[in-house]
């Protein structure tokens, strides 16, 4: 059997979204590293530092093993290792389990997956994060039931194969499976899994998806939400549904999309990877991340939470919390003006006597009636806790 090794979401940080494979590089994650202590990050919860493509060299050894590249990481993994270690945090690292990266070096796993989580293991790592990109099969590029080369038989064989190696290595290494659609392996399998594509840093796309296809088109921030939303049973037991990295921090929303968005993670018992530059933050997003009740709502095991109402102009996602508390999230998607959401708190069996607090704000509210009333501006929301 596997070890339980995430009991609650992951939270962290990856330097995929803010830096990319060219601008990643040892001083950049040290700096980061220093940055998560700084700035209230690490007390927040934020532990696992993950260096995402960009650390390897074009090329494998030749014995197979992972090299590391020379300019950008001139004194290998190890050393970073430690220096996270030293300041209480843990070091995961990017690796791909195919033949080739997603930007075609031939750096995979396929076939070395030993001998790769040995070096895991020596570079003393506590996370791995198992991208698909490309297994090449030169005879079979064009057939329909392969997605970059890989059957879906060969991608289970492949992750089954890295989560026993990765049980047995000896190391707490979480496995984050990055593959782009929900699978039911998932959870015997990793500790999280990405559900969709790359993240895009919008609200919405203002049109319906099929929701239960193998892949899909878009990935808006709603989008991802009504698919981990879909998932959202598989969750809990330490394994979480991830819908990818946060887009805070990084271009593309707005003050008010960048809470609704935030809100959605924490809603969704969505590991809280940040996708930021944690040395270059404003004090809106140190606040807006580092926000302790909207935090403990993500991490609360309970259950994760889904939405209960959608429809073009609104979303409202309910989760249940421990000692029979609830977390309801009311979103405004709509074009035409203000949204005036009137929820009747008696569905989740509370009446006007209960505790309402809207916890992006920090205050109680009180109600005259069962009925919670607000008015919300586009992609805004408010989230609150309800207790007797
Ligand atoms: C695809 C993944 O979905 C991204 O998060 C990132 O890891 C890139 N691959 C790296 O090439």
């Amino acid at each position: 059997t596997r070890k339980m090794l995430a009991p609650t979401p992951p939270m962290g940080w990856n330097s995929w979204n803010a830096f990319g494979k060219h601008s990643i590089n040892e001083k950049v994650v040290k700096e980061t590293i220093d940055a998560i202590v700084a700035n209230g990050l690490q007390d927040a919860g934020y532990n696992y530092v993950v260096i995402d493509g960009g650390w390897r060299d074009t090329k494998l050894g030749d014995n197979g093993e992972l090299l590391v590249h020379p300019t950008k990481f001139p004194n290998g993994i190890k050393p970073l290792a430690d220096y996270a270690h030293s300041k209480g945090l843990k070091l995961g690292l990017h690796v791909v389990p195919g033949s080739h990266d997603c930007g075609m070096d031939p750096v995979g796993g396929f076939n070395n997956e030993e001998k790769h989580v040995q070096q895991f293991v020596d570079w003393e790592l506590d996370f791995i994060k198992l991208d698909l990109c490309r297994m090449r099969m030169d005879n079979c590029t064009s057939c329909p039931q392969y997605r970059f080369g890989w059957s879906e038989k060969t991608i289970e064989a492949s992750y089954r194969k890295y989560s026993k190696l990765l049980n047995e290595s000896g190391r707490d290494i979480v496995l984050s499976i990055s593959a782009y659609s929900y699978r039911d392996w998932y959870p015997e399998v990793c500790d999280m899994a990405r559900i969709t594509g790359d993240i895009e840093a919008r609200i919405h796309h203002g049109a319906y998806f099929n929701i239960d296809t193998t892949y899909h088109k878009h990935s808006s921030v709603t989008t991802i939400a009504d698919v981990s939303s879909f998932y959202a049973d598989k969750a809990v037991n330490g394994y979480w549904n991830d819908p990818d990295m946060l887009v805070v921090g990084n271009h593309g929303l707005n003050q008010n999309e960048e809470v609704s968005h935030f809100a959605l993670w924490c809603m969704m018992s969505s590991p809280l990877i940040l996708g930021n530059d944690p040395r270059n933050m404003s004090e809106f997003e140190k606040t807006l991340l580092t926000n302790k009740e909207m935090i403990a709502i993500n991490q609360d095991p309970t259950e994760q939470g889904k939405i209960v109402q959608m429809d073009d102009r609104t979303r409202i996602l309910v989760k249940k919390l421990k000692n029979d508390k609830y977390a309801l999230l009311l979103l405004s998607l709509d074009r035409r003006g203000v949204y005036d959401f009137n929820y009747d708190i008696s569905k989740l069996g509370f009446d006007k006597a209960a505790k309402v607090r809207d916890v992006i704000n920090h205050k109680e509210i009180s109600l005259d009636s069962k009925i919670i009333s607000v008015k919300l501006d586009i992609n805004s929301c408010r989230l609150f806790v309800i207790s007797k």
